[in-house]
């Protein structure tokens, strides 16, 4: 049995809601296993006994989109508390009798919700005051209540902010509780889980390293197992976790493709050889990659050289090795879950990402995946756990194809040598200035501009830096971070001084949507 199959859970059902896994994650913050399942897989039969509750998700649909709101309905008879949020408010009302319409009054952003009547829902929520700041985010709204429901929170524009019917446990709420904008939002989903559905914590990064291990050493047994290491946090934890399971029967692979961040390969070794005496393969490529990129300008050609260059040098080393029979990967919850086309479209394809997918199929090794039910911040703590340095389970997270994607235009080793040092001064900066950890990601780009400068009384011809720090939640939208103007003084200063080749940093202020974080 698996670690998830032994566990109770809330089961979060997933209309297509930008912030679907969100609750995921607050709801395991607070201890509890929660899994996210798509409305539209929700046909087969549920395994009730270890569902404790269920929440249903926003999303984009209108509740009387028939065809597109399919799911299995019986879950309002299985006598499990559930919470609806949003849209899953407005299809709780919709199906057990009441109505829901286009909103006179659409409410985006924050509102101000009123108490009424008391529930279990919203104790201490309200702090002993009469309202509170909630973030709301619809266009409909429910306009008449299903028999046995009342009213317990309302907002001047909207009158079923919170609704309940507490004899079948059944709760509605139209803003987001799991937000960090709606004050207090937390305790809603922290008195449905504990005082509604009574469910016991059950998760821990502590427990999870040593069901976690245990896992591995069941699944490989004796035999042998190869992992691709890249200096990145997933993979990193992976290699550890096998390790600590299995010991000398994991060798890793880390090959070396020229577009790292400076000294990477120095660090990985250091650490993963050195201190932890793990066996590992460094394959020094950084020619052939130089070599196939060259002249290549186009940032889908390079990805495409870049992945399938890897995986025919990993090939050639995993085959020197003797009977292996597993490949380890780190792959996340989040690379798993389907919520992206709930409306039926098909999400185009902005990006071909570089990972190690399809290694297993062609190599005919059985893929082992110990994070899979994993969020990225659980794997930073479960990585801290097995021991792995702050440094390396905090850093930012950065692309497969490595720098190529921050040199548009052509490759040349000149370039990537001048980009590896106007990156490391930029981070070690934000380290410097305690900011490295209030950014999700930061790095410097070289962009194929030369512009010209004058230094001491001479003319120079030089390259242009791009610096881009952002903000971010999970990397799907992002905000560019303000830096105070001393800083980026500093740091233009640093670059210009010690770089021969760069005479101009810029900084990018673009968000995500319109922008993409990396360049290309
Ligand atoms: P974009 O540029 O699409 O990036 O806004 C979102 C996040 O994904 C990272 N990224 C990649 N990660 N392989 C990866 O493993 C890739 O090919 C790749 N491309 C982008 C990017 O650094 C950011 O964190």
């Amino acid at each position: 049995m698996s670690l998830k199959d032994d566990l109770s859970k809330i089961l979060i059902i997933d209309f297509g809601s930008q912030f679907t896994q969100l609750i995921a994650r607050r709801i395991r913050e607070l201890g509890v296993y929660s899994e996210i399942i798509s409305h539209k897989k929700l046909n087969k039969k549920l395994d009730n006994i270890k569902i404790r509750g269920i929440i249903l998700s926003g999303g984009p649909l209108n509740v009387y989109q028939s065809k597109k709101v399919k799911f299995n309905k019986s879950i309002f008879n299985l006598n499990i508390p559930i919470l609806g949020i949003c849209f899953g408010h407005q299809i709780i009302s919709k199906e057990l009798g009441g109505k829901v319409k286009k909103a006179k009054y659409r409410e985006f952003g924050l509102a101000k919700l009123k108490s009424l009547k008391k529930s279990k829902l919203t104790d201490s929520f309200f702090k002993g005051k009469t309202s509170k700041h909630v973030w709301m985010s619809h266009a409909d709204e429910v306009t008449k209540l299903p028999k046995g429901f009342k009213v317990i929170a309302k907002t001047d524009t909207s009158n079923f902010s919170i609704v309940e019917n507490s004899q079948r446990k059944l709760y509605g709420i139209q803003f987001h509780p799991e937000v960090t904008h709606t004050e207090n939002g937390i305790k809603i989903l922290k008195n449905f889980i504990f005082s509604i559905c009574k469910i016991r914590k059950n998760w821990s990064s502590k427990n999870q390293k040593q069901i976690l291990t245990q896992e591995v050493k069941k699944s490989i047994g004796n035999s042998k197992v190869i992992c691709a290491l890249s200096g990145g946090v997933d993979s990193s934890v992976v290699a550890k976790l096998i390790h600590n399971a299995v010991g000398k029967q994991l060798t890793c692979i880390f090959v070396n493709t020229g577009l790292l961040r400076k000294n990477e390969e120095i660090q990985v070794i250091k650490t993963f050889k050195k201190k932890f005496k793990i066996n590992l393969i460094y394959v020094d490529a950084k020619n052939l990659f130089l070599k196939n990129l060259k002249k290549e300008k186009d940032p889908e050609k390079k990805r495409k050289i870049i992945g399938k260059l890897f995986i025919k040098i990993f090939e050639k080393y995993a085959k020197k090795i003797q009977k292996v029979r597993f490949l380890a990967q780190g792959t996340l919850y989040p690379d798993l879950i389907e919520s992206k086309s709930v409306t039926g479209s098909q999400t185009s394809k902005i990006k071909s990402h570089h990972n190690v997918r399809g290694l297993p199929k062609k190599m005919k090794l059985k893929l082992i995946e110990p994070l899979k039910f994993l969020f990225k911040d659980e794997v930073r703590k479960l990585g801290l756990e097995l021991k792995l340095t702050k440094e390396l389970v905090l850093r930012h997270p950065f692309p497969g194809p490595g720098l190529a994607i921050r040199i548009p235009g052509e490759i040349t080793d000149d370039k990537i040598k001048i980009l590896k040092e106007a990156d490391h001064i930029f981070i070690n900066s934000l380290r410097e200035f305690n900011l490295y950890n209030k950014i999700w990601q930061a790095y410097a780009a070289l962009l194929p501009v030369k512009t010209v400068g004058v230094m001491g009384d001479n003319r120079t011809y030089e390259y242009m830096c791009l610096l881009r720090a952002i903000t971010s939640e999970d990397g799907m939208t992002a905000d560019f971070f303000s830096f105070s103007k001393d800083f980026m003084q500093l740091v233009s200063n640093k670059i210009i001084n010690n770089i021969k080749g760069i005479n101009r940093v810029v900084y990018d202020i673009t968000s995500k949507p319109p922008s993409t974080i990396e360049l290309e």
